[in-house]
């Protein structure tokens, strides 16, 4: 969506996965869907480094609503759980720096069952106008696959007509694709910041690995939809929850930067284990999921539970980019494996050959290696490599490459 937003993919933090429908305050005050949980993690993203990374949007999902509209046909938040309302709850969030966003449904219920915004999309998107909202996430329960090619676009103008800017995010491609129906992608970039293309992500392996083979054999529709201010959504990053171990959750992060994926975490900033901070918040890695050119990666090889993607990114030279690689072991049995790959053998022909950097080991120096050079690396099971390798300018050293993963 040409609206001058999402440059590159928006990150932040976004409720549902961790903290689903829990609006049960009495007995959870913690952890229930309420401003304080908004509150608490705006101050995490503000106070534990994650805002100078990037991550600046602190989105709320489903259940934030009142039961019914108030007399003035308008959405208003539970009065208990907001008791200071979505505008308070903007003020305080911008006054740490960071933005704000919420849920709707294009339907007449929301996936949970509070008030859509079918027959309301102006008064709604005026609403969140007024309540200085930054993003609206507009989920497709409750309305026909088959119209959402023309109700989509009428929230898309609803929101340009508000007078704020107002990134958005839609389900549209998601529910569709469940209906056997093939997204039109040109339409949806037309009207989209971001969209979700597939199932609900869950705190598991399984689920992730789900999204990933969805992303792979969907590729080319994929690769030609997305772009700078439109972007496919894998849904949230679960790093720090109960389902990924340490090294499945480099792999996430590894492979949501090929997939140029908005990096919404959902999970409790107020209890992250170091190991999972260390991998959210690595520069570099993000540094590949932002960058500028915003072309999204594919995955160019697999074999016998080896994969290897790469991602065309910034410095480019003639007609030729750099790359990020991630080698991603599939393998839920045994040790690290070796793949052994010439640098031309993945794609990476350019002459004077690419500075190489192990992107998880940042520490290192990077090694120089031309097209005919080979690169090997030993990725663990369940686990990834993942390397930039950055178009040089010069011929420099050459000296023989192999990284052994953490
Ligand atoms: C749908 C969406 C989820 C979440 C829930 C809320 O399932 O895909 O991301 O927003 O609704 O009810
Ligand atoms: C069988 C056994 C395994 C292992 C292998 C070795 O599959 O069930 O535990 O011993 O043989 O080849």
């Amino acid at each position: 969506l040409n609206n001058g937003l999402a440059g590159t993919p928006p990150m932040g933090w976004l409720s549902w996965e961790r903290f689903l429908c829990n609006v049960d305050c009495d007995h959870d005050p913690q952890n229930c869907i309420s401003e304080r949980l908004y509150k608490d993690m705006a101050d995490r993203l503000a106070h534990d480094g994650f805002k100078e990374l990037g991550y600046e949007y602190v989105n709320i999902d489903d259940c934030w609503s009142d039961k019914s509209r108030d007399p003035n046909g308008q959405l208003v938040a539970d009065p208990k759980r907001f008791p200071s309302g979505i505008k308070a709850l903007a003020d305080y969030v911008h006054s740490k720096g960071l933005k704000l966003g919420i849920y709707q449904d294009c339907g007449s219920k929301t996936c949970a069952g509070y008030p859509g915004s079918a027959d309301h999309f102006e008064i709604d998107a005026q609403t969140f106008a007024d309540w200085n909202v930054d993003m609206l996430k507009l989920d497709g329960c409750y309305a026909d696959p088959k119209d959402m090619d023309n109700i989509y676009p009428q929230m898309t103008k609803a929101l340009n007509s508000s007078g704020r800017s107002i990134v958005f995010s839609c389900s549209w491609p998601d529910y569709q694709r469940a209906e056997g129906m093939k997204p039109n992608y040109k339409l949806i970039g037309e009207n989209c910041n971001l969209w979700r293309n597939f199932d609900d992500i869950a705190d598991s392996w399984k689920s992730v690995l789900s999204i990933i083979d969805y992303y792979a054999a969907n590729q080319d529709d994929l690769i030609a939809a997305a772009g700078p201010g439109k972007w496919n959504d894998p849904d949230m990053l679960i790093i720090g929850n109960f389902g990924l171990s340490f090294h499945q959750a480099k792999a996430q992060m590894a492979l949501w930067a090929i997939f140029a994926a908005p990096l919404l975490m959902s999970n409790d900033l107020r209890a992250l284990e170091p190991k999972f901070k260390i991998i959210l918040t690595n520069k570099h890695i993000i540094g590949v999921n932002q960058d500028p050119l915003g072309l999204m990666g594919r995955r160019i090889y697999n074999q016998q539970n080896i994969e290897i993607w790469t991602r065309p990114v910034t410095p480019t030279k003639d007609s030729y980019y750099s790359y990020a690689v991630v080698f991603f072991n599939r393998r839920d049995m045994g040790s690290a494996v070796e793949v052994n790959t010439t640098m031309s053998g993945i794609g990476l022909n350019y002459s004077e050959g690419y500075d190489v950097q192990d992107l998880f080991r940042w520490w290192r120096s990077p090694v120089h290696l031309n097209p005919e050079d080979t690169l090997s690396v030993k990725v663990n099971p369940s686990s990834v490599v993942m390397v930039k390798a950055k178009i040089s300018k010069k011929k420099t050293r050459n000296i023989p490459y192999t990284r052994t993963a953490i």
